[in-house]
């Protein structure tokens, strides 16, 4: 993970690396740090926690330096302190670093028979002593990074400054991103598109193996045989717009309230909603009348918008489905049919483990489609087409807007394959894409709920576990409720298949322990419901999510009820989201833990 960026400047660039690195914060904040040259020599600063440290550090020691790089860290090796922060540096080079250096200790090893010693517990702090020596050794900054990057193993990328070259840096990228940015006298680099967005919208992408030379006249890039290329310059459509909270006290606030909009947008890119009908509007180079399976992989909340669909496309389109978690599915090895989809679900559309997915299923000859929130990520650019989500930026760590946006681009892709398969006639297009429309107002409905979601969070935050249940698609529902709980309020909670309750987890029910339970009323509530009152029998706090008809048939023994409006059964497992995203969110606020940036997390994921 981290976030990383470079810039050489014709101003002092420390203050436009903070800005960069503010940017980039969704991929770590455990520490930050920049480096320049003054006069000639490596200064850094570094401090621990959040970009505002490292601001108000640089605000008492300032750097004027025109050209430097900057980072900021989700910490892989050696804990989150300064000493560990990026840049690592020597006298003569300074280096920051996104991904792993697997082979560390074997370099270490190695340069300590030569009087090299790291400072630090990082794996980074091995390339700038790899580097050191080479320039020791009398090569030029070139050809020393050149000689590094063929011993080292892992995936990364990695920006260089050097001591007295105050107009040269250094890139390379395998396995993690890294994009070039041209300005008109200056160049930058940066781990996104995003990050470079207030200097170039001219970008190019490094591909797996290059790494590049830049300097204030443009840049050379080589492969990984070292032999010079061209990267396609591309006009990038990032905002140099800062997303602000609006009226909210959180990001995940505003983003929960924006949902009836991000959804409606979502479905007006899929449904031809005057019409009634499903239209999408990607070329597709597989017919889904024809597929064979559909494989989907993904992480996180992603891989539980992916569990969802896979009711709906088994359901709605009779397409055999696999779904498993990205860092599970890319070791298996699966063998794969013929004419199978391959389908990726990824809201940042750069966790590592997601994009070895894909290459894998790409390798086995599947056709590969990914659905993303960022159309200019990794795994955008790799997909054969790409699906979408339309809900803009999502900045608190906790997804919500993105998860609702991809269930609705799922929900209209299950719809689209169902027609296209003969499972679906007109008339039941029709009505399931009226529910689909129906959605938003629904969702708005939801939110009122809030009122009374924040006491039960109230009492929901003294609890030291929280079992959720669900069947069918609000299985998947119950996961998602459990791991935002726990993601944000650092409470333990479990999803469980509501079936699976007496085959181990009910032993943990006692008065102590809040049952949250999502069964909106459908066919198969009643089975939901038996397994609640095993629950009340035994003492269990039970809080039941449903709605109007399904509160008539609960029966006693409930200690809440949240009511979501009556929709049809095939939206409701996205409309049950609302309130399990409310839950964690008030439970968060009430036990002060910073929401938008949970402790331990990052927005993208870009380690394995
Ligand atoms: C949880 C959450 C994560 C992500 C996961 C995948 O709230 O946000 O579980 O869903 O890290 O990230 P993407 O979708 O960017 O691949």
């Amino acid at each position: 993970m981290c976030g990383i960026v470079g810039i050489i400047g014709t101003a002092p660039v420390a203050p436009r690396l903070v800005d960069a690195l503010k940017r980039l914060e969704y991929r770590g904040y455990d520490s930050a740090g920049v480096a320049t040259l003054e006069g000639g020599n490596i200064a850094r600063r570094r401090a621990e926690g959040k970009l505002g440290n490292l601001a108000q550090k640089l605000s008492f020691e300032p750097l004027e330096g025109r050209i430097g790089i900057g980072h900021t860290r989700w910490a892989t090796h050696g804990a989150p302190t300064e000493a560990n922060a990026h840049p690592h540096a020597t006298e003569r080079v300074a280096v920051v670093h996104n991904g792993i250096i697997e082979n560390f200790r074997e370099l270490l090893a190695d340069l300590a028979r030569d009087g090299y010693l790291p400072k630090t517990q990082t794996d980074t702090e091995s390339v700038a002593l790899w580097v050191s020596r080479e320039l020791d050794r009398g090569l030029d900054p070139e050809m020393a990074v050149g000689r590094t990057l063929r011993v080292l193993r892992g995936a990364f990328a990695l920006a260089f400054l050097f001591k007295g070259e105050d107009t040269m840096l250094i890139a390379a990228r395998r396995g993690a991103p890294l994009a070039i940015g041209y300005g008109d006298t200056e160049m930058y680099l940066g781990s996104d598109a995003m990050a470079l967005a207030p200097f170039t919208s001219r970008l190019s992408y490094l591909q797996d193996g290059d790494w590049a030379v830049l300097t204030p006249r443009g840049v050379t890039i080589r492969d990984g045989q070292d032999g010079i290329v061209q990267r396609e310059q591309q006009v990038s459509a990032a905002s140099a717009l800062m997303v602000d909270k609006g009226n909210h006290r959180h990001f995940m606030a505003k983003e929960i309230y924006e949902q009836p909009e991000t959804i409606s947008h979502t479905l007006s890119h899929y449904l031809d909603m005057g019409a009634e009908r499903v239209a999408l509007r990607e070329t597709l180079p597989f017919d889904f009348a024809r597929l064979s399976r559909l494989t989907m992989s993904a992480c996180g909340t992603a891989y539980f918008a992916g569990s969802i669909a896979k009711y709906w496309f088994e359901k709605l389109a009779r397409l055999p489905v696999d779904i498993d978690v990205a860092s599970e599915f890319r070791y298996r090895e699966p063998p794969l049919q013929a004419d199978g989809l391959s389908l990726f679900i990824s809201q940042s559309g750069e966790t590592a483990d997601t994009l070895a997915a894909l290459r894998y299923c790409a390798g086995q000859g599947q056709h590969v489609a990914s659905l993303v929130n960022v159309r200019e990520s990794t795994i955008a650019r790799e997909s054969q087409v790409v699906f979408p989500t339309l809900c803009g930026p999502e900045i608190g760590v906790a997804s919500t807007k993105a998860l609702t946006a991809q269930l609705s681009a799922l929900a209209s892709l299950a719809l689209a394959a169902g027609v296209a398969r003969g499972a679906i006639g007109p008339e039941a297009e029709a009505e399931l894409v009226r529910a689909l429309i129906s959605l938003p107002s629904a969702v708005s409905k939801a939110l009122k709920s809030e009122g009374q979601i924040v006491e039960i969070a109230k009492s929901l935050s003294k609890a030291k576990d929280v079992l959720y249940l669900g069947r069918g698609p609000m299985y998947p529902v119950a996961m998602e409720g459990a791991l935002k709980l726990k993601e944000i309020s650092y409470i333990h909670a479990e999803g469980y298949a509501a079936g699976e309750l007496k085959h181990g987890p009910i032993a943990l029910v006692d008065e102590s322990m809040p049952v949250i339970v999502v069964a909106p009323s459908d066919p198969l509530m009643e089975k939901t419901l038996s397994n609640m009152q095993e629950v009340a029998a035994r003492g269990g706090r039970i809080i039941l999510i449903t709605d109007e008809d399904g509160a008539a048939q609960a029966g006693h023994g409930i200690a809440d009820i949240i009511l979501i409006p009556k929709v049809s059964s095939f939206v409701a497992p996205i409309l049950a989201t609302i309130p399990v995203q409310l839950l964690a969110y008030h439970t968060a606020v009430f036990m002060g833990t910073d929401v938008d940036q949970p402790r331990n997390l990052a927005k993208s994921v870009t380690v394995e």
